[in-house]
């Protein structure tokens, strides 16, 4: 049996290796996982209906775009809901990209947005980042006619910095009408920022949202966009259905009414942040300023963030090294409970000093 040839090119999602040396607690900070975890009345509401388990899911998130909408003032059919935002991100280039189209992301920009290029076989250029920051003129200037969608993740991964939502307005007054620009908002609950749903409505933008992050839903898989209404009418004509499980979906619902929970974990990650930055510095460390639930930081050279990365792993810290965004002097730390961090800093503390 023969695949398609240009699907040898990829490699599969790996993470790093499991196993820890026996009597090592593992600390996992390299997800970008919610260490807060998920509202308790999302959990309640998930677990009031595992008892209706043999019924399939609701497919049009009926429940869930309405807490969306009331909680963000959009209208509830704009949204589409997914298996996590990864999902949507698929289904859109499934469903815009044709192979040899053009797509344009920037340099240090979320892996996923090039994976999901290259199984379509689209071309992908990047806008350079300077300072690890997205720069819109950058942008711009790599647009071509060829162009079709532009992607930004904004706060960005791995990066954590954050692009104001003027700059994007911007951008979007400047792009071609029919270039799609998709903007990735998966950790913009951490960085409170001005809501940009509004572009939705101009027809040719996408904004994305997920449980996975500040909601502590991961494991859920739930992601949801704010699309114009042409595109969601593609979009479900491609989207398999039942994607969003039962429990997923009242466990969504319930998270997205409680923003209290929301506010706190925000509050909680901000002081932790605060707090790291100030440890990495004490050690000569210049975290890259972030907007979110985990921090960048540069070491003087590739060697030395592999031989951080590989002795946290062998006393159980697993964070990531960013060979694979082109940053292999760069470690990636997500952020955990003071706790947890405190482990973390003082285990880097020795292998520094
Ligand atoms: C920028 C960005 N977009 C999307 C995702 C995917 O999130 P989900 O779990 O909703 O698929 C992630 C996950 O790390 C992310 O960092």
């Amino acid at each position: 049996m023969k695949p398609r040839q240009h699907l040898l090119q990829l490699a599969p999602y790996v993470l790093p290796d499991n196993t820890f040396p026996a009597g090592v607690t593992p600390l996992y900070l390299a997800q970008n996982e919610s260490a807060l975890g998920a509202s308790p009345k999302a959990l309640s509401a998930a677990s009031n209906v595992l008892r209706q388990t043999n019924l399939y899911p609701d497919p049009n998130c009926t429940d869930l775009a309405a807490a969306i909408a009331l909680q963000h003032r959009v209208d509830a059919k704009s949204i589409l809901c997914g298996n996590g935002s990864l999902s949507l991100i698929a289904l859109l280039c499934a469903a815009y990209l044709d192979p040899g189209d053009e797509v344009v992301t920037t340099t240090y920009s979320y892996l996923y947005f090039r994976t999901v290029a290259k199984q379509l076989q689209a071309k992908i250029q990047f806008a350079p980042e300077y300072d690890y920051r997205v720069d819109i003129e950058a942008i711009l200037a790599t647009v071509t006619s060829q162009t079709k969608m532009v992607f930004v993740a904004n706060p960005g991964n791995p990066t954590g910095t954050l692009v104001p939502s003027a700059d994007l307005v911007y951008l979007r007054n400047q792009l071609a009408p029919d270039i799609m620009l998709v903007i990735d908002e998966a950790y913009a609950e951490y960085a409170e920022l001005a809501p940009l749903f509004d572009l939705v409505t101009r027809g040719n933008t996408v904004v994305l949202r997920t449980f996975s992050k500040i909601y502590g839903l991961a494991g859920m898989r739930v992601g949801w966009g704010s699309f114009p209404t042409e595109v969601i009418d593609i979009l479900r004509r491609i989207q398999r259905p039942n994607t969003v499980t039962k429990v997923a979906q009242a466990a969504a619902t319930a998270a997205m009414a409680d923003q209290e929970h929301v506010d706190w974990v925000r509050n909680e990650t901000a002081s932790v942040r605060t707090w790291l930055t100030a440890e990495l510095e004490n050690l000569g460390i210049r975290p890259v300023p972030s907007n979110c639930n985990f921090v960048l930081c540069r070491f003087p050279s590739a060697d030395d963030a592999s031989h951080v990365t590989e002795t946290l792993r062998n006393l159980g810290i697993v964070i990531r090294q960013m060979k694979g965004y082109g940053m292999p002097d760069c470690i990636r730390i997500t952020l955990g409970t003071k706790a947890q961090m405190e482990r973390f800093v003082n285990t880097l503390y020795k292998i520094l000093k």
